[in-house]
């Protein structure tokens, strides 16, 4: 949500801030912009759409500096435009800011200073900020004063980046509730909203958590809280590669995503399988383990796919470990004044470790006293942080706005978690023994869904032109009828809706017509005969049928119009396989409808605001 970079040092910061951004186009794709000082001079650069068309105009305008600024946005306040675009600056353009989150009291603070003679171009809660700023500057504040008093007067989350023309040389940042990292380099130093900006030029890293600000010069840096007291900070060696955040030839990131499962798959239970034990071994929750098996309930919060995760995950644990197990959507359990006590255990599932929500869950966990366990994929992320313990995914850096690898890599963690659990209760050593070895040939039956690409495309071909879609599965495959229905909504605009099988005679069934594709998950289960049932009843009213099956299921070819036959395994980890096709299906129709699966219309990978 807005990706924010910044440069001071020796170089031009242009091609930095350009680069840094593309990067982080993920997190929003609305506008970019950027903000430079050269020599005392100060430029604003920005526009409505996407990098590629900032990074044209600044190309023609050949600009050199050695400080700046770069966002690019995802808009909450005030329509994507050229206007609402970041940087904002004060009247005089000497001071410039760009802004990732929302100020809830930006009203009150607008018409304070209008009523100071202060004149406001855009629509954006975000200029208020700048405004006020320069208001304390005038009030014969130094920069670093002027930021903090006022950061104490808003309310809401920020990530800023600030640099003022008459001290050209720092660079401020500041967070609260919105992701920032400080890059170390040589004589230059960068700040961004996540690490993959910066990886090109630096692997040293430092978190800002919420309250802090950094005065970053290219020499060093000072951090401190908004109330001016001096914090040591540690710096963070990252171990990311440059190569796992490219296209590797692929033609859109959520492709490669895909096609990355087996290693993925692989990479979230290596060297956690314990085989002759039967039982798992992580090291990020074996502190808390007594807590976590003793609990009288689990809560598994998160939200869009991760929250589907924790559905499938709470089919996991009841089924293995008999722990009561509800499933709360972040935004919901966070103003419920949900019912948790120290014996219960809040799991926060989120690749990103920044959604709002999530982490707005978490603290109200912590608060009253809960466990509270994080599974994420990005390391160092405030949710990992912020958890008492937790179990990292190890996908990789997922880019495509849409989530794949990580969903499934969700689920391999929380199957690890659960035969963990479940070991320390009643499952044998036999029992945890065919989960140990159904995760070890996992990989192998990864690779064996994705030969089904091709035969998906054609799939995809023939439904590409419908307006509706409807996904259907009973137990674990209802979890995974939402996340194909999800998959489809977010990439290819088409609207699709995931129910349990069942229910769908208590509604949905209204719909069903010669046009309507009907998406079944089948896999010979224990509820395949009934799935079977509502099959029938699909085809009775003349729906199109595409199923998900079980390789020797040879008896659904004669109900359906397509079937797709994935290899089999054991119940718990089938959605694994069976949300692939789904996910291959959704990317073939996007594409085909021309559209930009990697930056959907008005989504973002990483949702930082309420
Ligand atoms: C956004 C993304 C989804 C993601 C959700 C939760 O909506 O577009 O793909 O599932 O946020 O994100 P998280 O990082 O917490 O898993």
């Amino acid at each position: 949500m807005c990706g924010i970079v910044g440069y001071i040092g020796k170089k031009n910061c242009v091609p930095i801030l350009i680069n840094g951004l593309k990067r982080l186009e993920y997190r929003g794709y609305d506008s970019a912009g950027i903000g430079i000082i050269n020599n005392g001079n100060s430029k604003i650069v920005k526009n409505k759409g996407k990098v590629s068309v900032l990074e044209e105009n600044v190309n023609n305008l050949q600009l050199t500096a050695n400080i700046g600024i770069g966002h690019t946005r995802w808009a909450t306040h005030g329509i994507p435009n050229e206007i609402n675009a970041h940087p904002h600056s004060n009247e005089s353009g000497s001071l410039f800011i760009i802004h990732n989150g929302i100020i809830e009291n930006y009203r009150t603070i607008k018409t304070d200073l209008q009523n100071l003679g202060y004149k406001f171009t855009s629509d954006t809660d975000s200029e208020v900020l700048v405004h006020l700023i320069d208001y304390f500057i005038n009030k014969g504040y130094d920069l670093c004063k002027a930021v903090q008093f006022a950061l104490n007067e808003v309310v809401g989350t920020y990530g800023i980046a600030v640099i003022y023309n008459n001290e050209p040389d720092k660079l401020i940042a500041a967070r609260k509730g919105s992701p920032l990292v400080v890059g170390l380099g040589e004589n230059e130093n960068f700040i961004a909203s996540d690490v993959s900006a910066l990886l090109s030029y630096t692997k040293q890293i430092v978190y800002l958590d919420d309250g802090e600000l950094a005065v970053i010069t290219k020499d060093g840096f000072t951090v401190k809280t908004i109330s001016d007291k001096e914090i040591q900070k540690e710096v963070h060696e990252i171990s990311i590669s440059l190569e796992e955040i490219d296209k590797s030839g692929y033609p859109h990131f959520m492709l490669k995503e895909i096609m990355e499962q087996p290693d993925s798959v692989w990479n979230s239970m290596r060297g956690r399988l314990l085989h002759e034990e039967g039982t798992a071994k992580l090291g990020g929750i074996s502190e808390v383990m007594d807590r976590l098996v003793n609990s009288n309930r689990i809560i598994l919060s998160a939200c869009g796919t991760s929250w589907h995760a924790g559905l499938v995950g709470e089919y996991m644990i009841e089924n293995l470990t008999q722990i009561p197990t509800e499933v709360e959507y972040a935004s919901e359990f966070r103003y419920r004044n949900p019912i948790i006590s120290k014996d219960d255990t809040v799991i926060l599932i989120s690749q990103s470790g920044e959604t709002a929500d999530t982490l707005a869950a978490l603290r109200e966990a912590k608060n009253r006293g809960a466990l509270v366990l994080g599974i994420c994929n990005v390391v160092g992320s405030t949710i990992a942080r912020e958890s008492e313990a937790g179990v990292y995914i190890h996908a990789g850096p997922e880019i495509g706005v849409a989530s794949t690898k990580a969903f499934t890599s969700q689920l391999v963690v929380l199957a690890l978690i659960t035969l963990l659990v479940a070991r320390k209760k009643n499952l044998s050593a036999a029992e945890g023994r065919v989960i140990v070895e159904a995760l070890q040939d996992l990989p192998e039956k990864v690779y064996q869904c994705l030969k089904l690409n091709e035969t998906i495309e054609q799939i995809a071909n023939e439904f590409k032109d419908a307006s509706n879609f409807l996904y259907l599965g009973r137990g674990y495959n209802f979890p995974v009828a939402l996340e194909g229905a999800l998959k489809l909504k977010e990439i290819s605009y088409i609207h699709a809706e995931g129910y349990p099988a069942a229910e769908m005679k208590h509604g949905p069934i209204a719909l069903i017509d010669e046009n309507l594709p009907v998406v079944f998950i089948a896999p010979k289960d224990s509820t395949y005969e009934k799935v079977v049932s509502n099959i029938e009843e699909v085809k009775a009213r003349g729906g199109r049928l595409i199923a998900i099956a079980s390789e020797n299921d040879n008896d659904i070819d004669e109900l359906v119009d397509y079937s797709i036959k994935i290899p089999d395994t054991v119940e718990m980890l089938r959605p694994i396989l069976t949300s692939i096709p789904l996910q291959l299906l959704a990317y073939h129709i996007a594409v085909k409808k021309g559209l930009n699966v990697d930056q959907p219309r008005n989504l973002a990978k990483s949702v930082t605001v309420e």
